[in-house]
């Protein structure tokens, strides 16, 4: 009998360049936010070519979202579109700051948000109807402040659309770019810097890790001294400046209540490592994508991930039509590590509480839920555990 070694779904690349860079921290005397990081926001933005970006390490992603939003000046009865397909961290955001998430379809066949119902729920919402969901004259009303594409998958969002929408009702755009580093939208544009505001993760599953972590980009200088000065309570500099300038200087002030949502300098050593070799990483991922691809492309149970070389094949979902849950019982029981993206949050128990939302009220989201299954795609795996992933995968009926 064959045996089969256990196959985890999502395992990071560190090496011993990341190893030393992070001692080296250790044994610098400065831990926290300071040179690394500044290093690290610099690097990364330079990945974009753009001059006119500005980059700001957070803590994570969610912490991003929420300082994008109060920058954007979201506050309490204000509304935000996101999708109902996506992690909770891109509606919470809006909670956070007192505001209403509202969600929104995805296109069909695809895992992204629908253009046309974004552009339905602004109408409605102007217009004083329900947005998708809510009834009986019952819910949030006025014009929405913000809109968060989230790049699922690695994948991006129809952008044109979404930009040419926000441009007409004056809408923010804040790119849920979690999944998307590095992806394109065409050649040339990056995913996160085609709206006002990307925000990155570098959570330990994601494409490059810093444990955790996350980076904002935006062009908009005023909108980054206002995200950098809430990343660190609301102090009008720097707290690297304020140990260390040559006119080091005990007194700041606090401009207002901001939050300590600051990378430290561990981690971002790290992340310098993860930044330099990210074309390499993503070089790994898109060869085993391919490899799936190859071998489910004629697969009569499964639909297969949109193919494209902009891809940053964050996930490689797969569209099972069969049991998807038995998919995943019997995967588990072979060794195969597999998760499910997404769980919709209009099915989640704390969005139900502002409204009993149906699953026929975001059809396509529910129907994604109830058959993606996610493949482990994690740079380092091996030829031999890729085939066992498609022996897998070839041996479900
Ligand atoms: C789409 C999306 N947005 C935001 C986040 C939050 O990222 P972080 O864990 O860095 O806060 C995640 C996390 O997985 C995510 O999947």
């Amino acid at each position: 009998m064959r045996m089969h070694t256990t196959i985890p779904f999502a395992v990071p690349s560190i090496g011993a360049a990341e190893e030393s860079a992070v001692l080296r921290v250790l044994r610098s005397g400065w831990l926290t936010t300071g040179k690394e990081t500044l290093s690290f926001e610099k690097e990364f933005k330079a990945v974009f070519e753009d001059p006119s970006l500005h980059a700001i390490a957070v803590s994570s992603a969610s912490a991003g979202l929420h300082i994008a939003l109060k920058a954007c000046g979201v506050g309490p009865g204000d509304t935000v579109i996101v999708p109902s397909y996506t992690f909770t961290s891109t509606a919470a955001a809006a909670h956070f700051l007192g505001a209403q998430a509202v969600f929104v379809d995805c296109t069909p066949g695809t895992f992204h948000i629908d253009p046309v119902k974004v552009e339905e729920t602004v109408d409605r919402l102007l217009q004083g109807y329900c947005a998708y969901g809510w009834r009986g004259g019952f819910g949030p009303k006025g014009k929405p402040k913000v809109l968060i594409p989230v790049h699922y998958g690695g994948v991006c969002c129809d952008m044109p659309a979404l930009i040419a929408i926000a441009q007409q009702y004056g809408l923010k755009i804040i790119e849920d770019s979690a999944h998307a580093f590095p992806a394109r939208v065409s050649p040339g544009i990056w995913a996160g810097t085609y709206g006002d505001i990307g925000v990155f993760s570098f959570y330990a599953t994601k494409t490059i890790t810093t444990g955790e972590g996350g980076i904002i980009l935006c062009r908009d200088g005023h909108l980054a001294e206002s995200m950098s000065r809430i990343r660190s309570h609301g102090i009008d500099r720097a707290v690297w400046n304020r140990y260390t300038d040559v006119q080091a200087s005990w007194y700041y002030e606090v401009v207002e209540a901001g939050y300590k949502y600051n990378l430290p300098d561990i981690l971002a050593a790290l992340g310098r490592v993860q930044l330099s070799r990210a074309f390499e990483l993503l070089e790994k991922r898109r060869a085993i994508a391919a490899r799936y691809t190859e071998a489910f492309r004629a697969h009569p149970l499964v639909t297969i991930p949109r193919d494209s070389v902009e891809n940053a094949w964050h996930l490689y979902p797969l569209y099972v039509h069969s049991h998807r849950d038995v998919w995943i019982s019997l995967l588990k029981s072979k060794g195969i590590g597999v998760s499910v993206h997404f769980i919709p949050l209009h099915t989640m128990p704390y969005y139900k509480t502002f409204c009993a939302f149906l699953d026929s009220d975001f059809p396509h989201a529910y129907e994604n839920f109830t058959h993606e299954l996610s493949l482990p795609l994690w740079p380092d795996m091996s030829e031999e555990q890729v085939s066992q992933v498609i022996a897998a995968v070839n041996e479900l009926t």
